[in-house]
């Protein structure tokens, strides 16, 4: 409550996402995969926790946050986990030598929708560079519509039915890279 007070456009929610929406973000992660997985915008944990419970080990987990005062609270939580304090909207250069491998899944808790539509394509195309061919990039929203604009989409999607049990009601998006054959 304190950091949305602070930093609302940061922030974007004054609440963690609850359970039911946690858990519909990380079954889009596949726990048979191999390799990383990329949290962006952990916040307090909710996601990463849920991530845990679908069976991704704690060691295969990197979290990138900007809160420092989140960062202490993630190492606490999750000691196993990789917690990388920084920006993650300039994704390949925070995580530059950070990633033994490809990621297998980068799940987002970003406030995509506080930033114009440039930043959040160049976020989405950052990503691809940084996982395997097939990985999910994973975002959630309250919007109506995709967070990353569909046209002249250089990717596939899927999108979750709206989660009403989640307050506010709020949709998870999955993107892959197109794959040329
Ligand atoms: C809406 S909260 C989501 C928190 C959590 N994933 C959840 O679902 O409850 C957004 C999080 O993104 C973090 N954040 C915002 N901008 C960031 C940036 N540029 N780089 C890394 N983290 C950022 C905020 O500090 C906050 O923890």
């Amino acid at each position: 409550m304190r950091s949305w007070a602070e930093k609302p456009l940061q922030m974007g929610s004054v609440t963690p996402s609850g359970r039911v929406l946690s858990r519909a973000i990380a079954n889009f992660v596949d726990p048979q995969s191999h390799g990383p997985v990329i949290e962006i915008g952990p916040g307090t944990g909710p996601v990463t926790q849920a991530l845990i419970e679908r069976g991704i080990a704690e060691e295969r987990l990197v979290l990138v946050e900007y809160s420092v005062e989140f960062c202490d609270l993630l190492r606490r939580r999750f000691p196993k986990a990789r917690i990388i304090q920084g920006d993650a909207y300039a994704l390949a250069k925070t995580l530059e030598g950070v990633l033994p491998t490809k990621a297998a899944a980068i799940v987002c808790g970003l406030p995509l929708l506080t930033k114009p539509e440039p930043v959040r394509i160049d976020l989405l195309a950052q990503a691809f560079m940084l996982t395997q061919p097939n990985a999910p990039f994973v975002q959630f929203t309250y919007g109506l519509i995709s967070p990353i604009p569909l046209r002249k989409a250089f990717f596939t999607w899927k999108a979750s039915p709206r989660i009403w049990l989640n307050v506010p009601p709020a949709r998870v998006w999955a993107y892959r890279q197109l794959l040329k054959n």
